[in-house]
């Protein structure tokens, strides 16, 4: 993991619900932006949080899209307590369907990380698909669930969209490898379904699928209780 990824695990920001909470990415996926991301990138999130963090630090010309004013508050108040330049980053203030259409301009990497219900994350996916450049690449997070397995499930079936490794056992990573818009027909592709983890590799599917139903039993929901005592803070319970 990368420094910032380290700290920041060791010392969990309450970015979200007024400070109380942290709903970050998964550590795998913060490194993962943390070792991809080059200065000078043109990124942008749906959402906003422990990615950001790790955005500014990275010198991306980065982009948050959030509903939640005060999560820029907390997120410039702890760039100032970690050292971390965050005049590269700019929030937009506004839920995503709309403020995304008002946005222009070409992107290297896109976090999809906002809203989770459908159609969301899908219309997350559709304002920015025709921005990013070929070549650049789209994290999906929290792949498993419905909502946005449609999403995955449908880039994976799609001829301009390559589906890449993992970064964590829930983001998904697409690369846009040509423009183009998906077919008007359904294909017979199987989209949407309930809680799965197709897009990892077999032996790291049996392990994510484990862990969801044991998170989902009563000792899992336990276990990250004292997580939280821990912390001081809420863990948010992802499915
Ligand atoms: C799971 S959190 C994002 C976590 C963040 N990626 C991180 O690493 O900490 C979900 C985020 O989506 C934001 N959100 C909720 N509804 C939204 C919407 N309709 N449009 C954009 N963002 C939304 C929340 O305010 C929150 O910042």
């Amino acid at each position: 993991m990368g420094p910032l990824t380290d700290q920041l695990r060791r010392e969990p920001p309450g970015l979200h619900a007024g400070g109380e909470e942290y709903w970050g990415l998964a550590w795998e996926a913060l490194a993962w932006l943390e070792r991809e991301v080059r200065p000078g990138m043109a990124t942008l999130e749906t959402g906003s949080g422990a990615s950001t963090l790790v955005l500014a630090a990275a010198d991306a010309d980065h982009v948050a899209v959030t509903p939640a004013a005060d999560e820029e508050e907390r997120f410039r108040a702890e760039c100032a307590r970690r050292g971390i330049d965050g005049s590269r980053v700019s929030f937009r203030i506004g839920l995503s369907h709309e403020v995304l259409p008002t946005l222009d301009g070409p992107l290297d990497l896109v976090l999809i990380d906002g809203a989770h219900g459908f159609p969301y994350p899908v219309l997350d996916w559709w304002h920015v698909a025709a921005r990013l450049n070929v070549g650049g690449r789209m994290l999906i997070d929290d792949a498993y669930m419905p909502p946005v397995r449609a999403l995955v499930d449908a880039l994976r079936a799609q001829p301009h969209w390559e589906l890449e490794e993992a970064a964590s056992f829930r983001t998904a990573v697409v690369r846009k490898v040509a423009d183009g818009l998906p077919s008007f027909d359904w294909e017979g592709e199987r989209i949407g379904g309930g809680v799965g983890f197709a897009y990892l590799p077999a032996r790291e599917r049996v392990v994510a699928s484990a862990r969801q139903r044991l998170f989902s039993t009563r000792v899992g929901l336990r276990a990250v209780e004292l997580a939280r005592r821990r912390t001081g803070l809420r863990f948010r319970r992802r499915g």
